[in-house]
């Protein structure tokens, strides 16, 4: 069984640095749509390249590109044990793809963590936001230059006040119900992202675990059940 973790939440609640520590501490692969779209802007791929037209204006990348992303990714073999998507899914449609995937992988529940944030404060985080002009690593605070790599500070390039406005409009329309094709799950956990990182990061690792526990026990006792119908 793999630990299948989905961090959701609008632009600037945090999601991109709880997966990336949590997938670091567990061992796991962390996948984030944005990152690996940006490295295809850095490397000139020519589908990422038409991907920045939408990412600049603050708008979603297509269905079909963005789960052809992630299929491919998904069948890596580091994946096995299990993976953490950041960014992924952000419409119902591609929700929908990644169950087909899970179903297909049958390696575990899906365990969805959304990190809720107040608007003002994701506001006031993306305008205060700084990432490294070489590798693209959110600045640390007071640190004059990259903590990993030592390069240049910049502002990221969607977090200019009007695309974030509309980033924060288009989370709500588009990435919204994906929260309610996720509710009624008994492995969705909600997450008060409105604390000081290390408070998230205990919360997010105890509704981790406590979802992935009992998505386990779900998932023997219906193989039991399935065992017995078939003697
Ligand atoms: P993406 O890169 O996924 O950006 P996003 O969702 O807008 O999220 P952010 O990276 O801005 O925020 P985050 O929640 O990860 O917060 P972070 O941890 O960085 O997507 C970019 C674009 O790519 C999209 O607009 C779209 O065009 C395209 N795209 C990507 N995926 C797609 C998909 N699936 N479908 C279609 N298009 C797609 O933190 C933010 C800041 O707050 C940082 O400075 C951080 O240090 C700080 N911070 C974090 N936690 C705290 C805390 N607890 N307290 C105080 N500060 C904090």
């Amino acid at each position: 069984m793999g630990l299948n973790v989905i961090m959701m939440g609008a632009p600037g609640a945090g999601k991109g640095t709880q997966a990336d520590r949590f997938a670091r501490e567990r061992g796991l692969p962390k996948i984030s749509t944005g990152d690996i779209l940006r490295e295809g802007i850095k490397e000139q791929n020519p589908v990422a390249l038409e991907a920045k037209k939408l990412m600049d204006r603050g708008e979603l990348v297509d269905d079909a590109t963005i789960i052809a992303i992630v299929r491919d990714r998904l069948a890596r073999p580091d994946t096995r044990p299990g993976f953490v998507l950041d960014g992924f899914p952000r419409t119902v449609g591609q929700a929908a793809a990644l169950d087909r995937l899970m179903e297909e992988r049958a390696q575990g529940p899906l365990v969805v963590i959304d990190v809720v944030v107040p608007e003002q404060e994701l506001v006031r985080r993306l305008d205060g936001r700084r990432i490294c002009g070489r590798c693209g690593t959110n600045a640390e605070a007071g640190k004059p230059v990259c903590g990993k790599c030592g390069g240049e500070l910049v502002v990221r390039a969607d977090d200019d006040g009007q695309v974030v406005v509309e980033r924060l409009k288009v989370y709500e329309r588009a990435t919204r119900p994906v929260l309610e094709y996720y509710r009624a799950r008994p492995t969705f956990r909600v997450v008060n992202g409105a604390q000081a990182p290390e408070h998230v990061a205990r919360d997010v690792d105890r509704m981790i675990d406590d979802a992935a526990a009992g998505g386990a026990a779900r998932v023997a006792g219906e193989r039991r059940v399935s065992a017995r119908a078939a003697e």
